[in-house]
């Protein structure tokens, strides 16, 4: 029994660790960040690739938001349970580009989050302003369960 000890809780832990993070970070589906804004990540093809849609809560440009299209990629999900991505949103209403780069995780209740750093690249006319040129932030998204009604 005083040898058995040390075997059960190695096998306990053998059992109980992998399932801390077995659950898998999947990309695809709707998701909304701290700034309220809204994504939609479609399939992910064989090549780790995906397209989708993102509607930003806040913008530098006076113009009025509209849905604007992303493009993105991310390492296989067979090979890493939360995976690292990234994917461009060229937005539609205005003359910038945004770059994400993030992982995605699952936290210690089973939930999936997205975090991420972007850069911003805003249109300036001049050479002289390109040191305003880009901004850079993090955003945290998580996932949005829309209700079918
Ligand atoms: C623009 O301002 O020209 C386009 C909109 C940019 C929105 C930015 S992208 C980074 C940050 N995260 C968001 O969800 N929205 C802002």
């Amino acid at each position: 029994m005083v040898q058995a000890t040390p075997f059960l809780l190695l096998l306990s832990l053998a059992l109980v660790a992998p399932g801390l993070s077995a659950r898998k970070c999947v990309l695809t589906g709707h998701w909304v960040n701290d700034l309220g804004s809204n994504m939609t990540i479609g399939a992910i093809n064989g090549k780790g690739e995906f397209s989708g849609s993102y509607h930003t809560a806040v913008s530098s440009t006076p113009n009025k938001i509209q849905l604007s299209p992303l493009q993105g990629s991310q390492h296989r999900i067979n090979q890493k349970s939360q995976p690292t991505f990234g994917f461009t949103v060229k937005w539609t209403f205005s003359d910038s580009i945004t770059v994400f780069t993030g992982q995605c995780f699952v936290d210690e209740h089973g939930k999936e989050v997205l975090k991420t750093m972007w850069l911003l690249r805003s249109y300036v006319d001049n050479m002289k302003d390109d040191w305003k040129a880009t901004r850079v932030g993090i955003n945290v998204f998580t996932r949005l369960n829309l209700q079918m009604e």
